[in-house]
């Protein structure tokens, strides 16, 4: 969604500005704009668009300043448009912000600012803060901000300059995120590690309501009283060549590339590779607690929620444990019914996203404990869960996730071992050789990398198809589930998923000459039933495809294989959901989509 960058210091920022911008490009956004303290006044440059329309009009009219503000911006409240891109100004033009996140009450605090002659030039929430701080400013930004924001309802991340100070820059937030950072030649802010990353890598995250100004060489924080804070910097050992594309054509293509070696590393931190063991002290669930589960119930978005899906049927299959998955979005506010003892697992690969922080939110406010699979150190939910388990899939650029799912469902397997070893489902022999398959996974997945050309050409055969259907039983119904994701978040083709057993109760009447349809045929327990289901579509002049290992030859004779290794089948997930990774960038790539940020799409979505 929306990025924020800010600068102070000794150079000039307009450059810093638009890298920083840049490196937030993958979050998503319809427009974008600097703006920073010139001759004691503001300057502004704004662009709908691409960054590149921005940096055409800087080069146009150029800007310079020491100290700045930059912001994408992903539409929620007025269209996308060279007027309701951010920065804001007040109508003295004394002070800029850049905001992230919804003000829920601008309505109200517009229409009073209205009667007391405040003309707004734009349709956005933000405005009205921007207008706010013009209205209540008493000379000093601090204690300004102090009056205003008890007003505000809502989210926010804010960036705010002052013309008064131009050697000072002023951040603050509430349920977005938003980093501070001291760099050699000056003081960041920034909704987003990548952003400032090059400059230090010694980084604050702000809290909410904590209020921080910014100054050349320092940064001091104060709570929403005025206290001023101490805070604890986190080093952030990762650099940014893992957020660069290393050569490959896209940043999709690169996180599929990857999968291999984050299973690996996922692996050795999680399990001593020398004993086959799992490392106890990582795993959420002491022996106890393992003993006592009675429930789980497993919340995320998107592709955290289908990881969630195979999560549940781990869960339930290996551990015995009543388990249950759903959309954060909807789990927050259909009330639901929550056991005293329940456990909760809350997914997300950034750990910002809006729906699954207040269902962990409610979760908490219950007294229940919460484990978090997060892939962002420092994020809110990294921070509020009562344990967290990292996916180690290094930063994931492209908004498609990709290698994060991997790294989440590889947790699961783990948990699930775990929990049904401590619970005595599983032996030690059987918990050696899960481990051992487990092992065997990187090799397997790099083999599946290898066979692209197959894939690229079965992409090549569908590239006019308009819709595409994947089926599946059991864990390959989620796995069809995060395949047909993928396919239309990046390709924008039409694609359902469905459990094979369900089509001949009605999908099956969308099935004419030519229809593509995708079979995840992983799971050796239903293959014979999931084979009549292919036969149903097939002889009603469907064109199926089939992911399989060793498939049986009345399937490979009568319908095209996309061969993966032999893995047992609770594990055939990690490797199955690659080529349909593959499948949906090739279908993309051909049809030119902008692959890395599809159209309407953000990757970190702070907003409900
Ligand atoms: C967005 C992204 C998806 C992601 C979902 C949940 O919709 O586009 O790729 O699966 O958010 O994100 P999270 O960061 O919580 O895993």
């Amino acid at each position: 969604m929306c990025g924020i960058v800010g600068y102070v210091g000794r150079e000039d920022c307009i450059a810093l500005l638009l890298k920083g911008l840049e490196r937030l490009e993958y979050r998503g956004y319809d427009s974008a704009g600097v703006a920073v303290i010139e001759d004691g006044g503001i300057s502004l440059r704004k662009a709908k668009g691409r960054l590149a329309n921005l940096q055409e009009e800087i080069g146009v009219n150029p800007l310079k300043g020491f100290t700045g503000i930059g912001h994408t911006r992903w539409a929620t409240h007025g269209e996308p448009s060279f007027i309701n891109a951010h920065p804001h100004v007040d109508i003295h033009g004394r002070l800029a912000i850049v905001h992230n996140g919804i003000i829920e009450n601008y309505f109200s605090l517009r229409k009073s600012l209205e009667q007391k002659g405040i003309r707004f030039a734009s349709q956005t929430d933000t405005e009205v803060i921007a207008q706010l701080l013009g209205f209540y400013y008493d000379g000093d930004m601090l204690t300004t901000l102090y009056r205003v924001l008890p007003m505000l309802e809502g989210s926010f991340a804010l960036g705010v300059l002052d013309a008064a100070c131009p050697d000072k820059l002023y951040c603050t937030r509430k349920g977005n995120p938003l980093i501070v950072g001291q760099g050699e030649t000056g003081s960041f802010i920034a909704s987003d590690i990548p952003a400032i990353l090059e400059y230090t890598r010694d980084i604050y995250f702000m809290d909410d309501y904590d209020i921080a100004v910014l100054s050349r060489d320092t940064i001091r924080f104060y709570d929403e009283m005025g206290n001023e804070l101490r805070k604890e910097s986190t080093h952030i050992d990762w650099d940014m060549e893992a957020a660069e594309k290393d050569g490959y054509a896209h940043f999709m293509l690169k996180e599929i590339h990857q999968q291999p070696k984050v299973i690996q590393d996922t692996l050795n931190h999680y399990v001593n590779m020398e004993t086959m063991e799992i490392r106890r002290e990582t795993m959420p669930f002491s022996p106890e607690q393992a003993k006592a589960l009675t429930k789980v119930t497993l919340l995320g978005c998107g592709t955290a929620y289908h990881a969630g899906l195979v999560g549940k049927s781990l869960l339930e299959n290996l551990a015995k444990i009543r388990t249950t998955a759903d959309v954060a979005s909807e789990y927050r506010y259909r009330e639901p019914l929550i056991d005293k003892d329940e456990a909760f697992i809350v997914i997300s690969q950034s750990g910002e996203t809006a729906d699954t922080i207040a269902a962990m939110r409610l979760a908490k406010a219950n007294g229940n404990r919460v484990v978090a699979l997060c892939n962002v150190i420092g994020s809110t939910i990294a921070r509020e869960a009562d344990t967290v388990m990292y996916t180690l899939a290094g930063p994931e650029i492209a908004v498609a996730s990709t290698k994060a799912y991997v790294a989440q469902l590889l947790l699961f397997e783990l948990i699930a071992l775990d929990t049904a070893h401590q619970r005595g489902y599983l032996s030690d022999e059987q918990m050696k050789e899960a481990l051992q398959a487990l092992a065997r996974l990187p090799e397997k997945a790099d083999a599946v990398i290898q066979a692209k050309e197959k894939i690229q050409y079965f992409a090549s055969q569908s590239s006019n198809c308009k819709s595409v259907f994947f089926i599946g039983r059991l864990l390959d119904y989620y796995l069809a589930m995060e395949a047909a994701l993928k396919l239309k978040e990046v390709s924008y083709i039409h694609s359902e998923s469905y459990a094979a057993g369900e089509l001949k109760h009605g999908t099956i009447a969308l099935i004419e000459e030519g229809t593509l349809v995708v079979a995840m045929a992983t799971q050796h327990k239903v293959l014979g039933k999931l084979i009549s289901n292919i036969e149903e579509v097939r002889v009603r002049g469907a064109k199926v495809i089939a992911v399989a290992a060793n498939p049986p030859q009345m399937l490979s004779e009568s319908v095209a294989i996309l061969e993966i290794p032999e893995a047992p089948d609770a594990m055939a997930p990690l490797l199955a959901i690659i080529p349909m990774q593959l499948f949906a960038y090739y279908m993309a790539l051909q049809k030119g989509c902008d692959i890395d940020k599809p159209r309407n799409l953000a990757k970190s979505v702070t907003v409900e």
